[in-house]
């Protein structure tokens, strides 16, 4: 039996991420203390009605708001694939609790905050504290610097032997750049500070005929979801992305009112957009779904660790930068996945690393691993920016760290109901969080999730 080192670990962040490797830190017998800037638990999933003061995130040192939550969102995955390997998300009678599959925003917050319960992990955290840096000692150290908002600020500095990094990455709004767009007259805004569609409504007449020309930018998850929201108050929605074929393109099945269109060309100062091909239109409105920037402006390596084009880097398994492991790590960079189950496998590698109990190969190997994983992107012209795109491999990716780490792989419905949630969402966009065809899945996830309810006393 090797020996067990317990450290003093600083997890920056108190989302899902931060909860999680907390409650796996303190597992493995390290004492931790969780930095988190907001006054509760939950991250992304706080829905906040406050928007950021620059609708399009440009200016650096605007106040930060972290959630990018709109009213009406419901997950897009169901709550058997985000559930975590070790507390079961089922749904719960009680009256405030939202039973769906594809539940309402708020339950999801709720079952992170049941999870912080259950596991006692809020009295690991420090409230309303922000990071502002974190730097290396000559000794080794890891200084952490923070602010605690209280009546008068207090800044306080404390020494670690290792700092996790979970601060998200759905908050630095990314812009499409589009030429003419910094002179185009009118408003521009990223879904960032989107929440409710009724601004989109005519404004003037508060008349019935709707006036509003949206023109969204991006075809992800939320571009989705928003412009048909968008579309039941606005005159016209205009959806560009690069996927559109179609010269002029087309309207979406079903909607008279939105239209498939080419990518935008640029923005002009008379108020129109011009679309590839030459197609053109007037708009009142651009509305940016083009996803987010990693950034940890917190973070001083000493130019160690970068973010160079949306890659983290360079980072050993997207988790630990080979010459500073494993005292440096980021758990939950990779996307496209089901966050929370990826989560835990990370947290658990960490902190079992960390105590000495599992090892990591020697720093030039890790390099080595690192630069043939860029070459493979490389070769198969995936560009930078999509490094930590896990479309594919989520689940060898887990099932390798589980193999670390000596703990139970992926189970075999986790893997098909991902599958399955992302092809019925692309088929059938609008309905697929109430009518789906993996019921089988479901009973073998419930069954699964007893067993472990009788381990977890809920
Ligand atoms: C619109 C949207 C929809 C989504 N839908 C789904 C879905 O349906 N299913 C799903 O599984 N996932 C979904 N996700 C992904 C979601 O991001 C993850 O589920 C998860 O919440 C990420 O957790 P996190 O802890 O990594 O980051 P976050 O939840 O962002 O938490 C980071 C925490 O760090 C804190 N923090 C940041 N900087 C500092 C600092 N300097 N000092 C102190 N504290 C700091 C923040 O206040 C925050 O509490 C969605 C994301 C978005 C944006
Ligand atoms: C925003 O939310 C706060 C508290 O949650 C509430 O008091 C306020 O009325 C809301 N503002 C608007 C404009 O809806
Ligand atoms: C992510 O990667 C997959 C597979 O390589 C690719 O098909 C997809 O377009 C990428 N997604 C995005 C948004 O870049």
């Amino acid at each position: 039996m090797p020996t067990i080192t317990a450290r003093e670990v600083a997890v920056i962040g108190a989302g899902a991420a931060g909860l999680v490797a907390a409650r796996h830190l303190r597992r493995e017998g390290h004492s931790v203390v969780v930095f988190e800037r907001e006054s509760q638990v939950g991250g992304t999933w706080i829905y906040t009605n406050k928007t950021e003061p620059d609708p399009i995130g440009v200016d650096q040192t605007r106040p930060v708001v972290q959630s990018s939550l709109y009213a009406s969102l419901r997950t897009n995955l169901p709550r058997e694939s985000m559930s975590l390997r070790e507390y079961p998300f089922v749904a719960k009678k009680s009256g405030h609790r939202d039973p769906r599959r594809f539940p309402g925003h708020r339950e999801v917050l709720e079952y992170l905050k049941d999870y912080a319960s259950e596991f006692a992990i809020g009295e690991l955290v420090r409230f309303d504290t922000e990071v502002s840096r974190v730097s290396q000692r000559e000794n080794g150290k890891w200084e952490v610097r923070s602010i605690q908002r209280k009546e008068d600020e207090e800044h306080i500095e404390e020494a670690f032997d290792a700092v996790v990094v979970c601060t998200g990455h759905y908050t630095d709004p990314r812009i499409a750049q589009i030429p003419g767009a910094d002179r185009w007259p009118r408003k521009q805004i990223h879904s960032h500070n989107y929440r409710i569609p009724e601004p989109f409504r005519d404004q003037v007449s508060c008349e019935l005929d709707l006036l509003w020309v949206v023109v969204i930018i991006g075809s992800s998850a939320s571009a989705v979801d928003i412009s048909r929201e968008v579309a039941s108050v606005a005159k016209e929605v205009h959806i560009a992305s690069w996927s559109t074929s179609n010269e002029e393109g087309q309207n979406l099945p079903g909607y008279d009112n939105i239209w498939l269109r080419p990518m935008v060309e640029s923005a002009n100062e008379d108020g129109s957009i011009s679309f590839q091909h030459g197609f053109k239109i007037f708009a009142d409105i651009i509305l940016y779904c083009t996803g987010y920037k990693y950034n940890f402006p917190f973070l001083d390596t000493k130019g160690i660790v970068t973010v160079d084009d949306n890659r983290v880097g360079p980072l050993y398994k997207h988790v630990f930068p080979p010459s500073l492991a494993p005292w440096l790590s980021f758990v939950g960079l990779p996307w496209k996945i089901a966050p929370f189950p990826q989560f835990e496998l990370q947290s658990e590698w960490i902190a079992g690393i960390l105590s000495g109990r599992i090892s990591l190969p020697l720093k030039d190997e890790m390099m080595k691993d690192v630069e043939s994983f860029y070459a493979s992107l490389e070769a198969s012209g995936v560009p930078k920016r999509y490094t930590h795109n896990m479309t594919g491999y989520q689940f060898e990716y887990n099932d390798w760290i589980a193999t670390q780490c000596g703990c139970p792989k992926t189970e075999e419905w986790r893997k098909k109901m991902y599958n399955a949630a992302s092809l019925s969402r692309k088929e059938r966009p609008e309905t697929y969080r109430d009518e789906w065809v993996d019921g089988d899945l479901v009973l073998q996830a419930n069954q699964d999730f007893m067993k472990q309810l009788e381990k977890v006393d809920m």
